[in-house]
């Protein structure tokens, strides 16, 4: 068994720190994604596990052992790239066997562990391929089964389903999450700007933006209780309402009176750390209101918000209604409409008091 730790690690380029004290751990056998915008230090937290760059301070931990200083093939770790990265002269096997021969493997094992992998991956008819032979769905699976070659504890993924086309991407999503099942004990890191991806794949779902950790969590957490404005938009869609919290509890939004847990009134749902008038936070003040779109519904209901709408979109099994409320844009994701409104008519949305998230005011891009 095995797994990975980062303890306050630290990477800089030309001076400019782009992971900024990383604190993450990875449980054996457990998929954390890194999910965040381009730019934020994804590749580069997984860069500092393979050791293709060395943290200016902090360290990194496979299986409880310090593999700060290590050279990147004495980690026992597996690493897809997006750009498959296969060796061009090389047949399938040639490439599969790869990292077994730069670790001197006896040549009986090397075919051994190269038919294996290549099985593994479904791509044993392809052996004897050159690479150009392949389709890029095939070419990204032989680099996944040359990754698996070395037995690795820790499978590294950066943004291996970015070059394939979306149907291609929903089949090797699935690949990969049988492959997890076939591999409990490997560790895996998944790089993804993609939340769908992580939402499918991952255990916990680490989110990153500008060099940082943000939040942490399961997908559900992170999609039910986002912490952060950052979070809730950036998992999921989110309706993001500025409301203001009264120093009795009450909040509301442009005027109207809300009823939101995390407030006095609301009975069973615990006070937010640091929202403004909410056991915990600061006294009176502003405030988000996370809402998800599926959540809302039209028509009269619980926090009735009146307002006019401004665009309808089909989307097959649903409408997304957008409404202007009060000089705010709000949307609701709603099954299919016999008649869906008319850009310009009056509508009604509501939501369930239980399905608000209160969050800090502009956290997350504090
Ligand atoms: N080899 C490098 N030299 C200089 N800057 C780099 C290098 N690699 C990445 N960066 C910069 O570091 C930041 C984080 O990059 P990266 O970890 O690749 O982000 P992500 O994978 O989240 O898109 C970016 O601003 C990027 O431009
Ligand atoms: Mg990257």
């Amino acid at each position: 068994m095995t797994g990975i730790r980062f303890d306050s690690v630290s990477v800089a380029y030309d001076g400019t720190t782009v992971l900024d004290s990383l604190d993450l751990t990875v449980e054996p056998g457990e998929v954390v994604a890194l999910l965040g915008p381009s730019g934020s230090g994804k590749t580069t937290a997984l860069r500092a596990v393979a050791g293709f760059v060395r943290p200016f301070s902090g360290r990194v931990f496979i299986d409880g052992r310090d593999v700060t200083g290590l050279a990147p093939h004495r980690r026992g770790v597996g690493m897809v790239v997006q750009q498959y990265a296969l060796f061009p002269h090389l047949r399938v096997d040639a490439n599969v066997a790869f990292g077994l021969k730069a670790r001197r493997t006896p040549r009986a094992t090397v075919a051994e562990r190269v038919a294996e992998a290549l099985e593994m991956t479904g791509m044993s008819a392809y052996a004897r391929r050159y690479p150009r032979e392949l389709s890029g769905g095939q070419q990204q699976r032989v680099a996944i089964a040359r990754a698996l070659a070395i037995r690795p504890g820790v499978l590294l993924l950066d943004e291996p389903l970015s070059a394939l086309d979306a149907r291609l991407r929903s089949d090797m999503l699935a690949e990969l999450a049988r492959l997890h099942r076939e591999l409990p004990s490997v560790s895996m890191l998944y790089v993804t700007h993609d939340q769908a991806e992580a939402l499918t794949l991952a255990d916990r779902i680490a989110v990153m933006d500008r060099a940082r950790l943000r939040d942490c969590g399961t997908p559900r957490e992170l999609y039910r209780s986002p912490r952060t404005e950052f979070t809730a938009s950036f998992v999921g869609s989110a309706n993001l309402l500025p409301v203001t919290v009264a120093d009795g509890g009450g909040v509301s939004f442009e005027g109207t009176p809300l009823s939101v847990p995390g407030v006095p009134g609301v009975p069973g749902v615990p006070g937010v750390p640091g929202v403004p008038g909410v056991p915990g936070g600061l006294p009176g003040g502003a405030a988000t209101l996370c809402v998800r779109p599926h959540m809302v519904g039209l028509g009269d209901g619980p926090n009735a918000l009146r307002g006019t709408v401004s665009e309808v979109q089909w989307r097959g099994a649903t409408h997304r209604v957008y409404a202007e409320v009060s000089g705010h844009r709000v949307c609701a994701d709603v099954l299919e409409l016999r008649e869906p409104p008319a850009p310009g008519a009056p509508v009604t949305l509501h939501f369930a008091p239980e399905d608000a998230v209160l969050l800090p005011a502009g956290a997350g891009h504090a």
